[in-house]
């Protein structure tokens, strides 16, 4: 099918690409140039494992443009991916997925068009992006007829695994009030949820998987799923975080207790991993978008409220458990280890990482970070941020007071902690992700705090 996808960032690309690859005729299209100049070249802006790999496998089916007409003009199917961040009331800001619908109400031409919603949009914004496409289209005042229905398809891609999320789906949720709009969507998708493609070598295939769910609901509904599905996710994180506080007072390991419960397949096992709490694109601005909706409708919502503030005090902790360690922190020498807000992404949004840095420095400490891919984004989105970056996850330790493991990247479980040890000043690390051996760091001489663990 002709597909047009509109923004270019992770969910955009990731879908374009995916589609491409499931045999559809895709256009991407973005309005910075220099961005669909590399992405016309096969670059891709983001960091996101395969990502390179799959674009080459679409290529023949995958166009990069700029202009509105080449994207828009034949499209059967249009995804809207725009960003939609958060405003400072909390509430998403459309003006990105205004300017889209206008769009697309100039330009399409086909006799049947889908606009889909991928965006993750307040609820109602479907009913909002059907009226503005409808006053573009008839803006226009010309004589071809073309006919058009929105649906909401949300997105539920992981950053870091976003390729095997969407080709390996839980479930394709599509949400419309035309079942016309729906049958599109099912033929669109079909490949995937039939599983008939040909899977590449670099994504294979999980044993066993042979089809994906395809939920379909009424607009408003597929909207919810996304909010609720994220906020249910933020919640289970903040919950084991809130038992993992009790777990080091009672002197428990929260991790037995995480998978203790995990194995009840009522609860699950997965989201149970306790630390510093989560980070990303998603979580904060869902959850303060879904509570400033139900605000509107005089609803409270106060279990997401306790998800929001239980985050907010894990990374308060981090630094209450810092100062109790090093009692002062001017003039202390801190190593953050990871900065993205988790790994396999370079992506800095709403990383811990940067309000940890941050509040060390303002408290007089002087920060080094290091990253294995996030360090070049950093240097530039963080350029008010008075951190120093390490070469290498090594020289994070030297001289160090203390070393913060952030970002859970396999590769520092594996450093040489002997050597690392010998490198620092006051052999103590505060891991905020579960991640460090007791017995390595003992042998090592290092004195190991883990959140969610006593530390007798
Ligand atoms: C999330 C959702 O998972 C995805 O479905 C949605 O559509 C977009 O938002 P993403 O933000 O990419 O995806 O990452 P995810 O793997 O969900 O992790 C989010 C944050 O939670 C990370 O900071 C991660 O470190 C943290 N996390 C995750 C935990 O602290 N504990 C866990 O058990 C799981």
């Amino acid at each position: 099918m002709k597909t047009a996808i509109i923004g270019t960032g992770y969910v955009g690309l990731t879908t374009g690409v995916a589609l491409a690859f499931l045999g559809h005729e895709v256009t991407c299209l973005d309005v910075d140039a220099h961005k669909v100049e590399e992405l016309k070249k096969g670059k891709s802006p983001i960091y996101e494992p395969h990502l390179d790999d799959l674009m080459k496998a679409a290529s023949q089916n995958l166009r990069f443009t700029v202009d509105p007409v080449e994207a828009l003009k034949n499209a059967e199917v249009i995804f809207i991916a725009v960003g939609t961040p958060s405003l400072p009331d909390g509430n998403p800001n459309l003006s990105y997925l205004k300017s889209a619908a206008q769009s697309i109400g100039h330009y399409i031409s086909s006799p049947f068009v889908v606009i889909v919603n991928k965006s993750t949009v307040p609820i109602g914004s479907g009913n909002w992006v059907e009226s503005l496409v409808r006053d573009a289209y008839r803006a226009q005042n010309v004589d071809k007829k073309s006919e058009f229905v929105v649906a909401s398809n949300p997105e539920f891609l992981r950053e870091g695994s976003a390729l095997s999320d969407m080709l390996y789906a839980d479930r394709v949720v599509v949400g419309s009030d035309e079942t016309r709009a729906l049958d599109v969507l099912r033929k669109l998708y079909q490949p995937l949820l039939e599983q008939t493609f040909e899977a590449p070598s670099f994504l294979p295939r999980p044993e066993g998987f042979r089809a994906v769910h395809f939920l379909t609901s009424d607009l408003q509904s597929a909207e919810l799923i996304k909010y609720a599905a994220n906020a249910f996710l933020a919640l289970k994180i903040s919950f084991i975080n809130e038992i993992a506080e009790l777990s080091e007072k009672v002197g428990a390991d929260i991790h037995h207790v995480a998978r203790g419960i995990g194995l009840d397949s009522r609860i699950g096992n997965r989201f149970l991993q306790a630390g510093i709490g989560w980070g990303g694109s998603c979580f904060g601005k869902d959850t303060a978008a879904l509570i400033s909706t139900g605000k509107e409708y005089g609803l409270s919502m106060p279990i997401t409220q306790a998800a929001r503030d239980v985050n907010a005090r894990q990374r308060a902790r981090m630094i209450e458990i810092l100062m109790n360690e090093l009692k002062i922190l001017k003039g202390r020498k801190i190593g953050i280890l990871g900065l993205a807000f988790k790994p396999f992404t370079d992506d800095l949004r709403d990383a811990p990482a940067y309000e940890l840095a941050s509040k060390l420095v303002e408290r007089g400490a002087k920060v080094v970070g290091y990253d294995p891919v996030a360090m070049t984004r950093a240097k530039r989105e963080w350029s008010d941020l008075e951190l120093e970056y390490a070469e290498n996850a090594h020289s994070v330790f030297s001289e160090a007071d203390a070393v913060l493991l952030v970002t859970e990247w396999p590769e520092f479980k594996m450093l040489p902690y002997s050597e690392c040890a010998k490198l620092m000043k006051n052999k103590f690390i505060l891991d905020g992700r579960g991640q460090m051996d007791k017995e390595a760091m003992k042998n090592a001489g290092i004195k190991l705090i883990t959140l969610g663990k006593s530390s007798t």
